[in-house]
């Protein structure tokens, strides 16, 4: 079995760093490292052996652990195609279908998901029948999606979440690279105010815990896009929209302001 240890640095950015081991092997691989020294005391308590580094993407507050775990462990780093020259140590590229690891027929296998950065992989967690989680990066958070001001097009994230998002199953568990649950809750209340479920939700979730893509879609304004309580709203914001697409795109953007 693949096992997943979640680490929350408490940066300003609210990084949300993962572990991903094997007890039986004792190899382990670190999604996004931060903060190396806290990396590298899980990894020496647990008695594991980094093997490698998977970075979702090039921004520096998913990379900034990079080189100090590579100088200690002499780990690989592994990173997107076009993320070549700018990823820090980046060893080897990764197409959509490669396998990074492997345990017991359970895989991680990363999936390209432009539109936060054109460099943006996610990791899947899966066995022979079904997808277990996803490490989403910066593309899809609790209760919303990444932005795309550095480098990416809320257009092509729009693709991204229709063609390969929306069709993990709703018992997969979401990964993301921060927590923003708390802001994207408060934006849900502005763009999406009679939603059925939220308030029921928001009690739930305390502390921080692991969400799910059906509980994401029951939640998240950006999943919710069909729904009047959002298209309403948008509406009596001033937002003129023709199709689903609009809908995202119009919702990106206000966050963008929030
Ligand atoms: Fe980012």
């Amino acid at each position: 079995m693949i096992e997943v240890l979640p680490i929350f640095t408490n940066s300003p950015l609210r990084n949300l760093t993962y572990l991903i081991y094997s007890n039986r092997t004792g190899e382990s691989y670190s999604v996004d490292p931060y903060n190396a020294p806290l990396l590298l005391g899980h990894i020496k308590k647990m008695g594991l052996k980094l093997k490698g580094i998977l970075n979702t993407h090039e921004h520096g507050d998913h990379t900034e652990g990079n080189l100090e775990l590579k100088e200690e462990t002499k780990c690989l780093v592994y990173g997107h195609k076009k993320a070549k020259d700018i990823i820090p140590g980046l060893d080897e590229t990764l197409e959509e279908g490669d396998i990074c690891f492997s345990v017991e027929g359970e895989t991680i296998m990363a999936l390209d998901t432009p539109g936060h950065t054109f460099c943006h992989l996610s990791f899947v967690h899966q066995n022979p029948k079904t997808i277990l989680g996803i490490f989403s990066g910066d593309t899809l958070f609790n209760v919303g999606v990444g932005n795309c001001f550095r480098g990416g097009d809320p257009n092509v994230l729009y693709d991204t979440i229709e063609t390969k998002y929306a069709k993990l199953p709703d018992s997969c568990l979401v990964y993301p690279g921060h927590d923003y649950w708390e802001n994207n809750l408060a934006f849900s209340h502005h763009v999406d105010p009679n939603h059925p479920f939220r308030d029921e939700f928001e009690t739930t979730r305390k502390p921080f815990q692991i969400s799910t893509i059906g509980l994401e879609k029951k939640v998240s304004p950006f999943f919710r896009r069909d729904s009047e309580s959002v298209k309403n709203r948008l509406t009596e914001l001033g937002n003129l929209f023709k199709n689903d697409r609009d809908v995202f795109l119009s919702l990106r953007k206000l966050r963008d302001n929030w």
